[in-house]
């Protein structure tokens, strides 16, 4: 039978405490433990990034990391960052360029955009699509996306 366990982690900014499976993916566990919604599953094997959380200060996929796992440490959802406002500047520029259809990328997207404009300097075109290279747009084409993300890197 399979056992709770209880973890204590940092969830934007705030310490919270819960019992859970063992096998509960991280991504599922903020989306459904803590009603963080932003966070998408998608594919749920590591392909297409719309899970893309932030675990101290480092990107991952929600969806091959286990809650337990982030048991002490400080995950960081879209909801957080938009609440910061850190991610105003390419939420700006993703809303005036039109880089969104559907939305289902988009937090995902947003959060490995920002992982790439918080490290500093400018990037190419190429630069930014290698980077995002692990998050999938069914709808845009991307050529939006790596416009949103180069004014914001290329206007600072
Ligand atoms: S749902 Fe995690 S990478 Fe697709
Ligand atoms: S806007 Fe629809 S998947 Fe990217």
């Amino acid at each position: 039978m399979e056992r709770d366990l209880e973890i204590t982690l940092t969830v934007n900014g705030s310490e919270v405490t819960r019992r859970v499976a063992a096998r509960v993916h991280l991504v599922d566990f903020l989306r459904e433990e803590l009603g963080l919604t932003g966070s998408h599953v998608g594919c749920e094997h590591g392909v297409c990034g719309a899970c893309t959380v932030r675990v101290d200060g480092d990107i991952v996929r929600g969806c091959l990391m286990l809650a337990v796992q982030a048991n002490g440490r400080k995950v960081e959802t879209i909801e957080g960052l938009t609440d910061s406002r850190e991610l105003a500047a390419l939420q700006k520029a993703f809303y005036e360029r039109n880089a969104l259809q559907c939305g289902f990328c988009t937090p995902g997207m947003l959060m490995a955009a920002q992982d790439l404009v918080r490290k500093g300097g400018k990037a190419s075109r190429e630069e930014i699509r290698a980077h995002i290279s692990g998050n999938y747009c069914r709808c845009t084409g991307y050529q939006a996306i790596v416009d949103a993300i180069e004014k914001v890197m290329n206007e600072r």
